[in-house]
């Protein structure tokens, strides 16, 4: 038991996949994994551990943005011996280069945010996934005939903004496409050795603001479920 998480010591797998919402953890858990145990409920944040293809994996919520997932990482990886982390998640596209329902391998997460500075001394403002699993995921994609960009991303505080323009930070490090955790994420693993990597659907055009509809969410991140549970698959 850690403080957010009441799984005890032991029913938590040394790969985790990490999606924001809770209600997706629990749709991966009840239609990806095999005897799968629901092991952590503390505020909402569900934690699955189950079978998938014989290997024991779990799946829980990160919630939103760093301070969220800077909790629920650090605690998986120094309470529970959590070896390797991926999230998987949404984002926003800077550019009309993305399309809807486009998968992105997180190359590097570059973030304003001053989360890794004040948390471990880290003074970079771009982190990439931590480890081999960044390289495994785009070997996994290739088996799989996925097509899963490598590319950096902007990892922000703030989901709406006052200024229209794309941020200084995502022109600098020409990153295509925001989201709101995986600085965060790697800056944990970095500073704690362990393995992280992000994997993204592209929900939102942010110049044109056209999206996956709610209807449409399930069956879009179904590839991106895919690489992420065969990728871990590999690591267990
Ligand atoms: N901004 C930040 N995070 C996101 C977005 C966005 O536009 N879309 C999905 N996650």
């Amino acid at each position: 038991m850690s403080i957010h998480i009441s799984a005890k010591k032991g029913e938590i797998a040394k790969v985790v996949l990490q999606p924001g919402d809770p209600l997706r953890a629990q749709y991966i858990a009840e239609n990806f994994l095999q005897d799968a145990k629901l092991v952590s409920k503390t505020r909402g944040i569900f934690y699955y551990t189950g079978l998938y293809k014989g290997k024991t994996i779990s799946v829980g919520a990160s919630g939103m943005g760093f301070p969220s997932i800077g909790i629920y990482s650090y605690e998986l990886f120094t309470e529970y011996d959590v070896e390797t982390i991926i999230r998987i998640g949404t984002c926003g596209a800077y550019t009309t280069d993305l399309k809807v329902f486009d998968l992105l391998n997180v190359e590097n997460a570059a973030s304003e945010s001053t989360y890794a500075k004040y948390a471990w001394g880290i003074e970079d403002d771009i982190i990439a996934p931590q480890g081999n699993v960044f390289n495994l995921i785009n070997e996994t994609a290739e088996e799989l005939s996925l097509k899963a960009k490598a590319t950096n991303i902007h990892s922000s505080d703030i989901f709406y903004r006052k200024d229209p323009d794309i941020p200084a930070i995502a022109t600098k490090y020409n990153c295509m496409a925001v989201e709101m955790e995986a600085f965060g994420l790697f800056a944990n693993a970095k500073h704690l050795g362990k393995n992280a990597a992000t994997i993204l659907t592209v929900s939102d055009i942010i110049p044109t603001h056209e999206n996956i509809s709610a209807d449409q969410r399930e069956k879009a991140l179904k590839p991106m479920i895919e690489l992420a549970l065969e990728s871990a698959w590999k690591l267990v």
